[in-house]
């Protein structure tokens, strides 16, 4: 019998985290930005800048795409890799729930491959973005309860602020 993995809830920041993967909002640039990708980037050091510049250089010359995920080195931070994901920009006339969900779900396949134990993800899309974070935290919790899959034992959510946490614990409470 497979056993699923733990879903938990802190709220914090990303950055101040301890686990083997910690999961990036970033931009299809892969180069930096604000909000959680600008607080890894500063606090992880330049070591995962130079190794985005070089997977610009060698896989993704023209960015990564939204809905995908690529894994560098996390530098100074408390974990063995950085998986940057890009996440839809909210629209209220199209519905980009299906890239959402790919974020969580490619995140979580370059996770296993890696062999993490331990996944840590922000609440991708509901910054910068505009995603509404009780629909934001509905598609996190349903996607991660679909795919997480060994050797993962837990994913956890970092959230930010008590609003953020407030909406994945109802989204986790409807899921269990
Ligand atoms: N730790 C945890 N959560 C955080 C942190 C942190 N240090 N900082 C912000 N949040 P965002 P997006 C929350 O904007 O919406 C960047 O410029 C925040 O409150 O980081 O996917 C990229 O380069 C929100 O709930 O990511 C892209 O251009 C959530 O994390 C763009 O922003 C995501 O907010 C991506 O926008």
């Amino acid at each position: 019998m497979t056993t699923r993995p733990t879903i938990t809830l802190v709220q914090g920041d990303i950055t101040e985290q301890h686990a083997d993967v910690l999961v990036n909002a970033a931009n299809s640039s892969l180069l930096g930005g604000g909000g959680v990708d600008g607080a890894i980037h500063r606090r992880g050091g330049p070591e995962i800048l130079a190794a985005c510049r070089d997977l610009r250089a060698s896989h993704y010359g023209k960015g990564l795409q939204t809905g995908q995920a690529v894994a560098t080195t996390a530098g100074r931070l408390r974990a063995e890799h950085v998986v940057h994901t890009v996440g839809p920009v909210w629209s209220r006339t199209e519905d980009r729930s299906a890239l959402l969900a790919s974020c969580y779900r490619e995140s979580l396949r370059v996770a296993s491959e890696l062999g993490a134990w331990t996944v840590a993800f922000p609440a991708i899309s509901t910054g910068i973005y505009g995603w509404p974070l009780d629909d934001g935290a509905r598609i996190a919790v349903r996607t991660v309860r679909e795919s997480a899959s060994p050797p993962i034992i837990e994913v956890r959510f970092v959230l930010y602020d008590e609003e953020a946490y407030a909406r994945f614990d109802e989204a986790l409470t409807a899921w269990t």
